[in-house]
């Protein structure tokens, strides 16, 4: 049963439970882009990013990634071990898009020679700055093993899922990723995992708009983002079921 409200982001709220190790996620179906400048809904938006999750959480799972998830209790809420999110989102690339082809005027859709990992600061105040390891140890966020071990567990992470998402015919772009520290002091993979946090592009489709599978439909206006969800879920969950 969902207990107290202790936090509500852009795209979830987050429940206490009777056991204090224990939260409820609850996946809503607002979406904001650019900061929070850009907002709207996606239908079903909730329920679809809290199956997507659950199923990749139990797969990375699968993989020894230890990660937040327990069990999902609704279509669109999901029992997580309660943790201290480090205040880095850490962003993984396969291929340029997005802020890195502004950044460094390299052209949509380069594959990179090897992926690319990014901290970034979360606070929305500054707009979730660019930080080096240098920055990092200047604010005191995550120790240098902290780190290193961020990265290698996204490294890891990006090598599960550019083969989990390929069965689905999906070329895994970019994405990004929070962690968490649980009352043991582990580090779990937290947050979620779906078209809000993922560049996904459909392997069948060459179209350089239509083959957008993820939340870039709503940021570019570029419509049908409700039903790109469902057919990156419904990929998910026909590959889940052949196994
Ligand atoms: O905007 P940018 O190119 O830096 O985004 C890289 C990846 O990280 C994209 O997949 C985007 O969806 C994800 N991201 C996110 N939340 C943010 C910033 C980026 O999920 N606050």
């Amino acid at each position: 049963m969902a207990g107290e409200k202790i936090y509500e982001g852009k795209a979830k709220i987050l429940y206490t439970t009777d056991d204090p190790n224990i939260l409820l996620t609850h996946f809503k179906d607002d979406a904001t882009a650019f900061n929070a400048l850009k907002k709207g809904t996606i239908e079903h938006k909730g329920a679809m990013n809290c199956a997507i999750a659950s199923h990749l959480f139990e797969y990375l799972a699968t993989q020894n990634i230890p990660t937040h998830f327990i069990q999902q209790t609704a279509p669109d809420r999901m029992q997580v071990v309660a943790v201290k999110i480090l205040p880095l989102e850490v962003v993984v690339r396969n291929i340029v898009a997005g802020s890195l082809c502004k950044r460094t005027g390299i052209a949509i859709g380069t594959v990179l020679k090897q992926p690319l990992v990014e901290f970034y600061y979360k606070n929305d105040d500054l707009g979730d700055p660019l930080f080096t390891e240098d920055h990092i140890a200047l604010m005191a966020l995550a120790s240098p093993e902290q780190v290193a071990q961020l990265r290698q567990m996204a490294l890891t992470i990006n090598q599960h899922l550019q083969d989990f998402f390929l069965n689905c015919q999906l070329i895994l772009v970019d994405f990004k990723l929070e962690f968490g520290i649980d009352a043991h002091g582990n580090l779990l993979l937290s947050d979620e995992i779906s078209p809000d946090t993922c560049r996904l592009w459909d392997q069948t489709n060459l179209d350089p708009q239509a083959r957008i599978m993820d939340k870039d439909r709503f940021r570019q206006d570029l419509g049908n983002v409700a039903a790109a969800y469902q057919e990156v879920m419904a990929r998910i969950q026909a590959v889940i079921s052949q196994k």
